[in-house]
């Protein structure tokens, strides 16, 4: 007989192959929600497979037809229209009343997921004394005219702008990419069309308030979750993750090294011979043990291969 073991609450024999997964939780004495009594049109009953998917009955259009509204990964499935045949390992992922609100909302909602991306981080060096020392209007101007300029290489290259923080910027590359290496490559190449769009904008900056800006520009690479996160009524696709925080390190850093687009050893490592670099030295980031070796980039050997521009929240 088949076994079903929801994880960290109880293990069942299954009897009847016509059970569904959400009859066999009843039968066990599981309070599995189940809003729509089991229809298919509330999704509080869905359930996170952990092991053996092969032995679960494929999406019947109902469950498919929910599961493409709401976003839901192949691992995530509806426990009222869900059948098996072979043993499984599953999580409910609807526990309490908070959990039931979040499944009953209209807002369709990913379920995370782990991937390899490269992560941008950017700054204006020099802003601070700037928007100090200037109008409001001019200050909101020029972050307007400068978000604008170097946001056309991040799309370029197929980033996604993920956040602004101040005058700051938050990109992640490789979405549409199938290897790292390339993420960093997009990424690479869009930190230095970054640096060519201020160049271009700072003879603007410089006719009209006297002064021009620098930027520092960090990117690291590694495992990151991605997914919808947020309230229900701003839900906002990002990356979450030690590589983010170390990305943004790493922009910090090149202050200290008085450059302009730091890599870490991770994204030296995939791009090789494809880019070209300056200044490497070890550095002590805050917040991380140990040194971590960092290398400018000064350009690119070889031209990126055309990207696939996420400009929206995708699908993680
Ligand atoms: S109980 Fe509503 S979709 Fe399964």
């Amino acid at each position: 007989m088949p076994i079903v073991e929801f994880d960290r609450e109880k293990t069942v024999e299954v009897d009847d192959p016509d059970l569904t997964l959400l009859e066999i939780a009843r039968e066990a004495g599981i309070p599995h929600a189940s809003a729509c009594g089991g229809n298919g049109r509330c999704s509080t009953c869905r359930v996170m497979i952990l092991e053996h998917p092969e032995h679960l009955d494929p999406r019947n259009a109902v469950e498919t037809r929910l599961a493409r509204a709401k976003g839901f990964e192949d691992n995530i499935r509806l426990a009222c229209q869900t059948t098996i045949t072979g043993d499984v390992k599953l999580r409910r992922l609807v526990i309490d009343e908070e959990d039931l609100q979040l499944a009953q909302d209209g807002t369709p909602q990913t379920t995370g997921k782990d991937r390899q991306l490269a992560i941008l981080f950017s700054d204006i060096r020099n802003f601070t004394p700037f928007a100090e020392s200037h109008l409001p209007y001019d200050v909101i101007h020029i972050l307007g005219r400068y978000f604008r300029k170097v946001g056309e290489p991040v799309i370029r290259h197929g980033g996604y702008i993920d956040k602004y923080m101040g005058d700051g910027i938050m990109a992640i590359f490789g979405l549409e990419r199938a290897t790292a290496a390339e993420a960093c490559l997009d990424a690479v190449a869009a930190g230095l069309g970054m640096q060519e769009s201020l160049d271009e904008l700072n003879v603007y900056i410089s006719k009209q308030f006297d002064t021009t800006f620098r930027m520092g520009i960090g990117v690291h690479v590694g495992s990151v979750i991605i997914g919808e996160m947020g309230h229900p009524q701003k839900m906002q696709f990002t990356a979450i993750g030690d590589t983010v925080n170390i990305a943004s390190r790493i922009e910090s850093a090149t202050k200290q090294l008085g450059v302009g687009l730091l890599v870490s050893a991770e994204v030296r490592a995939l791009l090789g011979d494809a880019a070209r670099y300056g200044l490497s030295e070890l550095v002590n980031l805050k917040g991380k043990s140990g040194e971590h070796l960092l290398s400018e980039v000064v350009g690119l050997n070889v031209v990126p291969p055309p990207a696939v521009a996420t400009p929206g929240a995708p699908a993680p």
